[in-house]
């Protein structure tokens, strides 16, 4: 089963007769639950039609670099922001020297240049193209520079000749595509987080919470599984599907989420805090639903326990990450955060206005100790990623310190 929930693909798709196997390519990428986009070079709209991918990936197909239209819907920087990864199957030769060759002539050249995340390529040419010393050069170059080539496969070809230069098969390249999402940066560890929101009660049909969906703690779960960790989400009520592969445990109070995370920081490695957390809750709940009695009535509220303070309080704590929603003085009160709950790292985001709350994107500023990094607007799953990079970095340096 490929691992491809959520992960948005932009599939390039170059002038070849295997470019009708990218159709097929692109129904088992959407089958195992990924977002697909579909860039064609004109080399491939002369073998397949835009039609039969807009109809199958259900999005307009990209085709062009400068096209008005295309770019008032999602221009072509954009497109390159909003993909996790590229994958071009098949990739023609000649697609191959110019990528190589760091050209960006037509649309799919260019977000290869523009995107700063990983690219996949899927050769496929006659046997004697992909032999000739110009392609053998230009992959060593692309290897070089860290692109992935998948395949290709040996046997018949469409030209009649037999040798290298095939298509790999649909199934091998959704697997291949799905297996380089896992980064197994840590593998054997043991990573506790919280997502969305906590609920207090007022009365029986009332509570207090915030507009957390959870997306940003379950991207961070993912990635962190994806890493290789052994994952437990403690999460608070959100309507997103369970991550595949950790183990979930719901709550809804912040009572309930305190106890939830206490019975597992000891044996955790690593703990994210991406829960938004209520700071207060009733000093009573009402046993009977509040009647509308009086013009006014205040609420009595008492503080909850600091959930990620505790923990990093804790003898052995884990490596502890915060995040800190801020609607102003964003360094300075998440910096005052990183000292103060003693943090190893915290990831920073401005919230209100339609950001960071219960939407697909956002900006992240990280602080630790000794440095601080920025992540730009971005899908949260994609942000979730490289936060996990980083957290993967400094805890293992921590580590290494410890034990010289
Ligand atoms: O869920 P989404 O819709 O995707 O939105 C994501 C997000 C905006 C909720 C997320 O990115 C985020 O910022 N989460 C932390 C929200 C928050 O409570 O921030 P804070 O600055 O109030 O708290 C600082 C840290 O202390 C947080 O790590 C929080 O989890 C933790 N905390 C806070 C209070 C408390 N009683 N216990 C805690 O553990």
């Amino acid at each position: 089963m490929y691992q491809l929930a959520g992960k948005r693909i932009l599939l390039g798709v170059t002038g070849g007769i295997a470019a009708y196997k990218a159709a097929v390519l692109l129904r088992l990428l959407r089958k195992h639950g990924a977002d697909v986009r579909v860039v064609m070079t004109r080399g491939a709209i002369e073998f397949v039609t835009p039609l039969t991918f807009q109809a199958l990936s259900g999005k307009p197909v990209h085709t062009e670099l400068l096209d008005l239209e295309a770019e008032s819907a999602m221009g072509h920087i954009e497109l390159a922001r909003w993909a996790d990864l590229i994958l071009i199957a098949p990739a023609s030769a000649n697609f191959m020297a110019r990528f190589a060759n760091g050209f960006a002539d037509d649309l799919l050249s260019t977000l290869c240049l523009a995107a700063n995340i990983p690219v996949i390529i899927a050769p496929a040419m006659n046997q004697q193209m992909w032999l000739n010393a110009a392609t053998q050069e230009n992959l060593e170059k692309l290897k070089f520079r860290g692109i992935s080539i998948i395949g290709p496969a040996e046997g018949d070809q469409a030209c009649g000749e037999n040798g290298p230069g095939r298509l790999l098969e649909a199934e091998d390249i959704a697997s291949l595509t799905a297996k380089s999402f896992e980064t197994n940066i840590l593998t054997g560890s043991r990573v506790l987080i919280t997502a969305g929101p906590t609920r207090e009660a007022i009365d029986p049909v009332r509570y207090i919470s915030n507009r957390s969906s959870g997306k940003m703690g379950y991207a961070v779960a993912i990635a962190a599984i994806e890493a290789g960790a052994d994952v437990s989400l403690i999460s608070g009520p959100v309507n997103l599907p369970e991550p595949e592969r950790a183990k979930v445990t719901n709550v809804s109070s912040t009572a309930e989420m305190y106890k939830a995370v206490m019975s597992e920081a000891s044996r955790t490695d690593i703990f994210i805090s991406a829960a938004a957390v209520a700071d207060y809750s009733l000093e009573s709940i009402s046993e009977q639903k509040i009647k509308k009695l009086n013009d006014s009535f205040e609420l009595k509220l008492k503080k909850n326990p600091d959930i990620l303070s505790e923990v990093s309080a804790m003898q052995d704590a884990p490596f502890s990450v915060g995040f800190a929603a801020e609607t102003e003085n964003l360094e300075t009160n998440a910096q005052a955060k990183l000292h103060s709950k003693k943090l190893d790292m915290i990831a920073a985001n401005h919230v209100g206005d339609g950001q960071g709350f219960d939407v697909e994107t956002n900006a992240l500023t990280i602080f630790w100790k000794n440095g601080q990094k920025q992540l730009e607007q971005a899908p949260k799953t994609k942000l979730a990623r490289n936060l996990i990079n980083l957290i993967a970095d400094q805890y293992n340096e921590k580590n290494s310190n410890k034990t010289h």
